[in-house]
């Protein structure tokens, strides 16, 4: 499974790259305005500036909703740097953009899904990545890792190529619970995916090897 870290936070994704473990960023128009990355220029630099930290895809959304502002919106943030997906969001327009970008081999994320249906249109579409919102679901008082199985069986049931990007994780155990399932990616905040090192028998067992090490000495 594939590691994002969703943030616009150049520590946070400096610290996981550094980790060694991770394969791409998310990012989201909330993310970038926590950051205070405001204006044109300055979110397509801050663009650039992930991309130059981290190997892998980086999701950045577009804000148009309309089909002629989207691709137009898209077209400029593909042409930013290589390892970046156009975010699109599940709305008609988003759908046939997704069709148009994957005709001129421009690659997508389409974001805020919650259904099966909406995972299947994006699919046909030819989506790179479809990002199901499973915190959101769970804080609703729905199963959002269910919504990851139902996809995981229809995506395998027809080989669509688009990838499971499992979204809005809020901790360790969405991540091991999709993993288990089979989503091809996570992407979530730095404490969900650092916490995942825990464990107090681990410290217990090292906090005691060292002891004995040290009487040794
Ligand atoms: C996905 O790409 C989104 O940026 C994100 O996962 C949303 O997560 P949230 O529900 O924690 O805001």
């Amino acid at each position: 499974m594939k590691f994002f870290i969703d943030t616009a936070n150049l520590d946070q994704i400096k610290e996981a790259q550094d980790m060694g473990i991770l394969d791409g960023v998310t990012t989201n128009p909330s993310l970038m305005a926590k950051e205070g990355i405001k204006g044109e220029e300055k979110v397509k630099q801050h663009y650039i500036d992930i991309c130059n930290i981290v190997d892998g895809d980086v999701s950045a959304e577009v804000i148009a909703t309309d089909y002629e502002g989207i691709i137009k919106e898209g077209e400029a943030l593909a042409a930013l740097h290589e390892q970046i997906v156009v975010k699109v969001p599940m709305i008609k327009e988003g759908v046939k953009a997704i069709k148009y970008f994957s005709s001129k081999g421009i690659r997508t994320n389409c974001t805020l899904i919650f259904s099966a249906g909406q995972a299947l249109l994006a699919a046909k579409a030819g989506a790179t990545y479809i990002s199901p919102f499973l915190g959101r679901l769970d804080d609703i008082s729905t199963d959002g890792l269910n919504l990851i199985d139902e996809i995981r069986t229809i995506f395998d049931n027809y080989l669509f190529e688009t990838e499971i990007l499992a979204a809005s994780i809020r901790h360790p155990m969405h991540i091991i619970e999709c993993a288990k399932i089979g989503a091809d990616v996570m992407t979530g905040p730095l404490s969900a995916i650092t916490a995942l090192l825990n464990h107090p028998l681990t410290d217990i067992g090292l906090e005691k090897f060292l002891a004995d090490h040290a009487k040794n000495e």
